[in-house]
């Protein structure tokens, strides 16, 4: 039989076929801790009964209405993203790189300049603008020219960062912790100068939380533990918990900016989309949970420095990276052997993304599979 799918993945071999909080189980039955969870998607974990039960729900009612008509729920889960923040209004689509795409959108409309200034090792997506935000040549290779108006510049480079911006730019983009491109924070000294220049110079700041957002570092959005103050988020992955949903959130000042025909999306923000969404953000933006989700970090990142002292262990609440010493490949295939799933980031990093809700003694057992190959 020819091959009936497009090669544009590095697929693993093994085939998934059932998952339990954080257990998948392949098809010979052989049972994985899941530390990939869809790549910072399966915010609860797998079949989380909770999620299952609102999905069940919304599907007897509504599936899909096209964004034509009034849509409450949408209007319910913009509300609940923006609250206790200083953002007003949400946007939604399907994706992280539609976030991403919709904000580039807005930021050139609102300020009518096109200059933007994103980071080296950044992932904002792989359409044409949010691959063009991409600064990563390897992203772009092949699809030139791309959009031509984005500046990267070194992340955490206050002075490289001074000499980029000008009167003609008119937003700088980043991830509060480069997620595909290493797991590497800002850090605070670059955040505060983000920050200034902004306000000093009136430029939007966006930024991309389709990785850290939605509790992933323990605060709603990693911005909050920052001196950002961003006029534009984007969202997607963890917000869904496993269905697809994309988010642009923003400043009341940029709400005229994208008035009727400006901008929309099919299937963006479907009924089914928003309930299964608002049914993930009530759980998890609570108090409660995300001192839990700061405390299992804690507690990560204290077993990882014990148990591995030799290593750099990077990253806020369940977004984590090792620095490899060893071929990140030939980590990920012992830890697979081994029963434990994991991705890698950047050149030699071992990204660790595990569901919210993952337990403690989960957290142990991954650490000693790590630990008898890296140790
Ligand atoms: C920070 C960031 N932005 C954007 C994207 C693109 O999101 P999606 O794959 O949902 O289009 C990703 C995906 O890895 C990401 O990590």
């Amino acid at each position: 039989m020819t091959q009936a799918l497009f090669n544009n993945y590095n697929r693993r071999a093994i085939h998934l076929v059932k998952g339990e909080g954080t257990t998948v189980y392949d098809e010979n039955g052989k049972a994985y801790l899941d530390f990939v969870a869809g790549i910072a998607v399966l915010t609860l974990g797998h079949t989380n009964p909770m999620l299952v039960n609102a999905m069940k729900e919304q599907s007897e009612k509504l599936w899909h209405v096209s964004n034509l008509f009034a849509n409450p729920e949408q209007e319910k889960l913009a509300a609940t993203l923006v609250e206790n923040t200083h953002l007003a209004h949400g946007f939604f689509c399907n994706s992280g790189t539609e976030a991403n795409e919709a904000a580039i959108k807005l930021a050139r409309k609102h300020t009518g300049k096109h200059k933007m200034i994103t980071f080296l090792h950044s992932f904002h997506g792989r359409t044409f603008g949010a691959m063009s935000a991409t600064g990563q040549e390897k992203v772009h290779a092949g699809f030139g020219p791309i959009v031509e108006t984005f500046e990267y510049v070194p992340f955490n480079d206050v002075q490289a960062l001074e000499a980029a911006v000008d009167d003609e730019t008119a937003a700088i983009m980043l991830e509060v912790v480069q997620g595909e491109g290493g797991v590497n924070p800002v850090s605070n000294e670059f955040a505060i100068a983000i920050q200034r220049i902004c306000d000093e110079k009136g430029i939007l700041l966006v930024v991309d939380e389709v990785q850290t957002g939605i509790a992933r570092t323990g605060t709603k959005y990693a911005w909050e533990q920052t001196a950002l103050k961003p006029d534009i988020v984007t969202l997607a992955k963890g917000l869904g918990g496993g269905f697809p949903i994309g988010a642009m959130l923003a400043k009341e000042a940029l709400f005229d900016s994208f008035g009727p025909g400006t901008h929309g999306t099919t299937f963006g923000g479907n009924p089914m989309a928003t309930h299964i969404a608002q049914t993930v953000v009530d759980y998890v933006f609570t108090d409660e949970f995300l001192a839990d989700v700061q405390s299992k970090s804690t507690y990560f990142i204290q077993l990882l420095n014990e148990k591995l002292p030799a290593l750099e262990v990077r990253g806020m609440g369940l977004l984590l990276g090792i620095e490899s010493p060893l071929p990140v490949a030939d980590v990920i295939q012992a830890a697979e052997d081994k029963g434990l799933l994991l991705v890698g980031a950047g050149e030699s990093t071992i990204r660790l993304l595990p569901p919210l809700n993952v337990k403690r003694q989960e957290i142990e057992r991954a650490v000693d599979i790590l630990v008898s190959i890296l140790g």
